[in-house]
């Protein structure tokens, strides 16, 4: 989280229920114009990715090598995903400032219903199967260091940072439920 528009962030992404619009209440202009320059920053960084994936997906295809298309394969993957993280900050963000819920936002966890605790339980697996999965990751690493000038330890490198991506994903999902 950045310096800049922190505090709103917080108080925006705080909240169970009605973390949105109506939190909004009871602060100054000054706190809603600083959330409107972050929707602004993201919005720009939300083009400038749609522009950057598909200078990636071109070069993937002019390729006729199996290895470049399918790196850039990979990396296009990613960028599609962070394009479409930054699109639900945005929408995150203008729901807020337009006191409506776009069907794209994301925030509060509500109507979660009875499948909460089962939710929590398979939070619970996940991580330990997540945990697994990079202890497994990194003893194939160390057998695989001769093959292809690194190449299956740039890919497993790649899948451990995934995986810690997903403990971490798990973690705040799980923290943020025993809360809800
Ligand atoms: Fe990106
Ligand atoms: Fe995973």
């Amino acid at each position: 989280m950045g310096n800049m528009g922190g505090v709103e962030i917080g108080i925006l992404m705080a909240g169970g229920n009605a973390a949105y619009g109506p939190e909004m209440a009871g602060q100054g202009s000054t706190e809603i114009s600083e959330v409107e320059r972050l929707t602004n920053e993201f919005q720009a960084h939300e083009s400038q990715e749609g522009r950057f994936i598909g200078r990636y997906k071109e070069i993937a295809e002019k390729s006729n090598n199996p290895l470049v298309k399918f790196l850039l394969q990979l990396i296009v993957s990613d960028e599609e995903k962070h394009h479409a993280v930054t699109h639900a900050i945005v929408s995150t963000l203008k729901g807020s400032l337009t006191w409506t819920r776009p069907e794209d936002a994301v925030t509060g966890l509500y109507n979660l219903g009875e499948g909460k605790e089962e939710l929590l339980r398979l939070t619970k697996d996940f991580i330990k199967l997540e945990k697994e999965g990079i202890t497994e990751y990194k003893k194939l690493i160390k057998n695989s260091k001769h093959y292809y000038q690194g190449l299956f330890v740039l890919l497993l490198d790649a899948m451990i940072y995934d995986s810690e991506k997903h403990v971490e994903i798990l973690d705040f999902l799980r923290k943020r439920l025993k809360e809800a």
